[in-house]
């Protein structure tokens, strides 16, 4: 019977271990015991950028990199875009289960009854500059948020986690779009309840002179799949923040505001915006050869392409393009579309990104929907913050009560100078 354990041997000293294997891992302080002498530190791992470590067990998402599989608590994203809401689907994340029709209806009315914003934070957004980017000025009130709900500090209080959960999901889209109004300068427009959660923010963010806003239903659910297929994505960058922050006990809106700021990188939820900038600067077919040429040259990257995990076709890019289908059959073709999709084909040819297994990811077709759709290219890191603030919030839970978490705080390999004395300066050469 083989023994679930990995035996090493440290050639330093010739001393042997066995370390126990635990659902794939080994503990990285069982490589403590590992020692030169008594005394020192014994031996860690070196990871940086976390390449092949597990810093936590999760029950929230699931990715098989190279099968190309999401699963949101084992449901597949193909089924979930196709048949659930995103409220639903922030229901599950946060959860663990699908409701029940009471469950959802009490879930949506409170959700939908968290909508509005404090009067204050009209004042703070008025503050930002006419050409603030929506995204530092989302981040900034997401973090303004918790100066308004003091209570949100007791994060062991199951209560008022979940009244923060309510509002911080109710907010992001009143946040986003008051954002946007600023940007170019009409009248905020207030939530609508009567509207869906998506239908509510297009009101918000579109509503001009008319009394009432009527969204357009194709684009309503087109977006509500965007927000699903957007809503969790294991451990990356902005939700590593997210448990990094919330590690610490901060409330979270102050770590949701870290997360928000981590995603707003262009590695990360900012490539939606590099995309259309990059397939605008393309500008045609015939000079796609010449724009490839410069990637592999390492000029720069061809954003909305690779992942970390992915290692074969994002799932959701493969939904995203059908629903691009949908939408253009109500605003009519977003040009930029057959740019992309040329772009796609030499690129998937070609030995640079077959090799290296680069795949268009979510980010390579997000953008050319939220175009057709009339939103401004700098609003389309916020659509992403909005669609990932479930799964921000379920992996902040999550971590919260797992009793194995402690504050993040990794080790370095410590790279500088010695001890060394003070010298005064009159002494410096
Ligand atoms: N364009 C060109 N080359 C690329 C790209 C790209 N988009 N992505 C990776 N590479 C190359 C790297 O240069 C490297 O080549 P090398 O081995 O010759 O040095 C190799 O592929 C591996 O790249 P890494 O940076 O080591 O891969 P990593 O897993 O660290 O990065 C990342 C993943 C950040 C997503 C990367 O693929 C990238 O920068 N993509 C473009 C930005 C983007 O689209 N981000 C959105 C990701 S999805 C999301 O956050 C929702």
């Amino acid at each position: 019977m083989p023994k679930n354990t990995l035996s090493v041997t440290d050639n330093r000293t010739g001393k042997q271990y066995e370390l126990p294997i635990d659902s794939g891992t080994i503990r990285a302080v069982d490589l403590r015991q590992i020692k030169l002498a008594e005394g020192d530190q014994g031996l860690e791992t070196y990871d940086p950028g976390f390449l092949n470590t597990a810093a936590c067990r999760s029950a929230i998402s699931f990715i098989d990199g190279d099968k190309g599989i999401l699963r949101y608590r084992g449901y597949p994203i193909e089924q979930l875009a196709e048949r659930s809401t995103f409220l639903e689907s922030a229901y599950l994340l946060l959860n663990g289960e699908l409701p029940s029709a009471a469950e959802l209806d009490s879930w949506v009315f409170n959700i939908t009854h968290h909508t509005i914003v404090h009067e204050s934070i009209k004042k703070f957004i008025d503050g930002f500059h006419h050409d603030a980017h929506p995204m530092g000025m989302f981040v900034s009130t997401v973090a303004a948020l918790s100066t308004f709900y003091p209570e949100a500090k007791h994060i062991h209080d199951e209560t008022s986690r979940r009244n923060q959960i309510f509002r911080l999901i109710a907010k992001a889209p009143t946040l986003a779009a008051f954002a946007h109004r600023h940007s170019v300068g009409l009248p905020y427009a207030y939530p609508d309840n009567d509207l869906s959660y998506t239908g509510n923010f297009l009101n918000m963010m579109f509503k001009t002179t008319e009394v009432k806003y009527a969204p357009n239903k194709t684009l309503e659910r087109a977006l509500d799949v965007l927000l699903i297929l957007h809503a969790d994505h294991e451990q990356n960058c902005s939700t590593s923040a997210m448990r990094g922050v919330g590690s610490s006990h901060a409330d979270p809106y102050s770590a949701m505001a870290a997360a928000a700021a981590a995603l707003y990188g262009p590695l990360h939820g900012g490539a939606n915006e590099e995309v259309l900038k990059s397939l605008r600067e393309i500008g045609s077919k015939d000079r796609i050869p010449a724009y490839i040429d410069r990637v592999k040259r390492g000029e720069f990257r061809l954003f909305g392409f690779g992942h970390r995990i992915y290692k074969n076709y994002d799932p959701r890019a493969t939904i995203i393009k059908r629903i691009a289908e949908e939408v253009f059959d109500v605003t009519g073709k977003n040009p930029l579309i057959d740019i992309a999709v040329e772009l796609e084909r030499i690129a998937l040819q070609d030995d640079y990104f077959v090799s290296r297994k680069l795949y268009p990811n979510v980010d390579f077709y997000s953008g050319i929907i939220y175009e057709a759709m009339k939103f401004p290219i700098d609003m389309f890191p916020v659509l992403f913050a909005i669609g990932r603030t479930p799964g921000w919030l379920a992996q902040w839970q999550e971590m919260l009560l797992d009793k194995d978490q402690k504050i993040a705080r990794p080790r370095q390999i410590y790279t500088g100078p010695e001890k060394r004395d003070y010298v005064p300066i009159e002494h410096r050469g």
